[in-house]
Order: C-alpha cells, then structure tokens, then sequence
C-alpha cells in the first residue's frame, strides 16, 4: 500500500533565511525531518494515502524537555494533537460556549457566494491544521476546487478526515500531508503552482504570538505566489477570532462540561509517550484566562501540589503548588490589527466578512 515520492522543499520550510528559522523555533532543530509516505495503520482501506513528515524523535524530545526546563515551564499546543486530542477538540467545537466554530461556520454559509466570488473557482486548495475538514468540505461544495491538500500534525485523525473528503467528492484530487508546519511542510511535487487557496480557519494563527503570526503569514504568501511563479494569482482565506467580552471569551476556554480541562489535561499524557516522562495527569488542573494586556487567552496547567516530573536521561523539573506550565495562547486581534499584520507579510489586498455581532471574521488576502 506505500508508496514514495520525492518531497520537494517548499515556501512553508522555514529555510530561506537563517535569522528567520532562529527567530521561530526560538533554536533551530537538531535534526531535519525525515519524509515518508504511508497509510495509518488501522486504515488501510482508506483511499487517501497520508505524506507523512515526522519529526525526528530526538528533535521533539529537545523541544519538549527544553520547553519543560523553562521558567515558568511550556509545553507548545501543538502537542495537544494526539488522536485523543484531536477526537476532544472536536468535541469542543460542539460545545454551547465555543462560538468560534459555529460563528466561522455562520460567516461562511451568509457570504458563500461573494466568498466564492472572491476567491475564485477550480482552485488548488491548501488547508492547513485540516483536523476533521468539516470547514473545506463546505467550502468544496462552494468552490468545487480541482485538488484538496490537508496539512495537519495529527496524521491518523487526517487519514480519516481526507478519506471522507473523497467519499463526498470522488471527482477531487485528494490528498493528505501529515507535518508539523512550524517546522516546514512539504507539498506533493506535483502540486499546481498557480491557483492555490490556502486556507487557515479557526483562528489558529492566534495561537502563534504575533511576530510568529507574521512568520507564518509570511510563509503563506510565498506557498500562495506559486513559489515564485509568475501570474500565480493565489490567495488566503483565514478565520480571526475579534476581541469581545471576557466572560464570553473565558468560557469558550474553560466549560462547564470540562471536555477543554480534559483536552488541556490529555497533553500530559501525550507527552508521557513522546518522550517517556512522568507526569500524572490527576496532579494537575486546568485554568484559562483572558489576558487584557496581551489580548490573548491563556491556557495553563497548575501543579495542585509540590511534584516531580522526571524523564530519560536524568531530566528532572520540580513544580511547587500552584505552579504553572503554559500550554496555550489564543489572541485576538482586531480586523485594522490584522490587516497591517497581513500588508506586512506582503498580502497587500485584504477583504473581510463578519458576523452581527462582531466576534470572528474570514478574510480573503492576496499579495
Ligand atoms: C484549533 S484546531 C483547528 C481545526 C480545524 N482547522 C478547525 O478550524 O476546526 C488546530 C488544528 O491544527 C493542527 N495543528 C496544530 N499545530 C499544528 C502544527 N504545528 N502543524 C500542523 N498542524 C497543526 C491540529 O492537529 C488541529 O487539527
């Protein structure tokens, strides 16, 4: 059922410039990714073959151990996507108080038609953290694009995300790329140069503070001018989760259900099998909070008592009570905020659509 093939470079490998991919990764990676192609193992019925780039081992195992040694301590968020993570994450976005979602999804269905107007039919579209593809799938039916490109760092969830997407549209080209993006993606070689859409719903960029934000943008840009192809006529359609009131905020991050606590608590548990650690997930809770100053929410877990974390190779971390490791960031920007951020990551025409009330807006960008 494997299949190889060569794996070109692309714009999202943060390789062009050097004080670039030290600024990103805050230290550069030990080691660059080894790429392969393969089915997950529990689908291999599945029609969509997963382009897999794994992150050497020892290289997730600095970040994490480095982010742990820090003061207070980190774990990045895209750890949360095991397949475990991803499931609860989906669960979150059915959630009464996660408007993010619904509200992307409503701006979507109200404008379909001057979105598909903007942005143009018969595209190549690029969809990065595809999780479940629910959002692209609507949009298919919109665009009827020629081929469909899912990035995620979650490759098992993918797998059946992009088989479903077949299933739906047996006319598209479908296919799958499991890649940690912070680290770089590469693109099936074949991939069209021109016409591509790229497209980043959920307002993950706030994930990423903003001279990250603007890194990743920046990277965008290239994937969408073709790579340097003249005419390459590309765009981006990106979800902005707006500024609103804190209470409506915190509760998005902190539910009264507790499927958030549960998903910010299961990265314990993923990182326990990254890297052979042992943390104990029922010493420690879950806390959210907007920041004001920041215009962020804050995800953190709190040691509920004096604990040890240890892992292979002598590594140790003490945690007192109440001490903290931040897990999240989700900032809020506002639309004039963005849009200077997209001008200075070279997308110099940008066009917005919002809700009634204000809370999120999908823009359509191009250099
Ligand atoms: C907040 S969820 C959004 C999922 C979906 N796009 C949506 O809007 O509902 C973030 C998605 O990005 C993926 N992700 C997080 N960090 C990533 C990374 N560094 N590289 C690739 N995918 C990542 C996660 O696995 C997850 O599917």
């Amino acid at each position: 059922m494997a299949q190889a093939f060569l794996h070109n470079p692309s714009p999202l490998l943060p390789t062009r410039s050097a004080p670039r991919q030290a600024a990103w990764n805050a230290k550069p990676p030990h080691l660059a990714f080894e790429a392969f192609e393969g089915l997950a193992p529990e689908a291999e019925s599945a029609a969509v073959p997963v382009a897999a780039q794994a992150l050497a081992e020892q290289s997730v195992f600095d970040e994490i151990t480095q982010g742990l040694l820090q003061q207070p301590a980190t774990i990045s968020p895209k750890f949360f996507y095991d397949q475990l993570g991803s499931e609860l994450f989906e669960s979150i976005t059915r959630l009464p108080e996660y408007y993010p979602t619904r509200t992307e999804h409503a701006v979507m269905q109200q404008h379909a038609a001057e979105i598909a107007a903007a942005v143009g039919q018969g595209r190549t579209l690029i969809e990065l953290g595809a999780g479940n593809c629910e959002k692209a799938r609507a949009l298919c039916r919109t665009l009827a694009p020629a081929c469909f490109v899912g990035v995620d760092i979650s490759a098992d969830f993918l797998q059946g995300a992009v088989a479903r997407m077949r299933e739906e549209f047996p006319h598209m080209d479908v296919r799958a790329v499991g890649a940690d993006m912070t680290r770089g993606v590469t693109l099936p070689a074949d991939l069209p140069r021109t016409g591509r859409l790229v497209f980043y719903p959920g307002s993950s960029i706030g994930n990423f503070d903003p001279p990250h934000a603007l890194m990743l943008l920046e990277q965008m840009r290239e994937l969408v001018d073709g790579e340097g192809e003249p005419g390459a006529d590309g765009g981006l359609l990106i979800g902005i989760d707006l500024p609103k009131e804190v209470e409506v905020l915190e509760a998005a991050y902190d539910d009264a259900a507790g499927v958030t606590a549960a998903f910010n608590l299961n990265v314990l548990t993923h990182v326990n099998r990254l890297i052979g650690s042992s943390f104990d997930p029922a010493q420690w809770r879950h806390l959210a909070f907007f920041n004001t100053l920041q215009s962020r929410i804050e995800m953190h877990l709190q040691a509920m008592s004096p604990l040890q974390v240890r892992w292979p190779g002598g590594g140790v971390r003490d945690f007192a009570a109440g001490e903290c490791i931040h897990t999240e960031n989700s900032y809020k920007y506002t639309l004039p905020a963005f849009t200077d951020l997209l001008a200075r990551a070279g997308f110099s025409r940008a066009r917005a659509w919002t809700d009634p009330r204000g809370w999120f807006a999908v823009v359509h960008a191009q250099p």
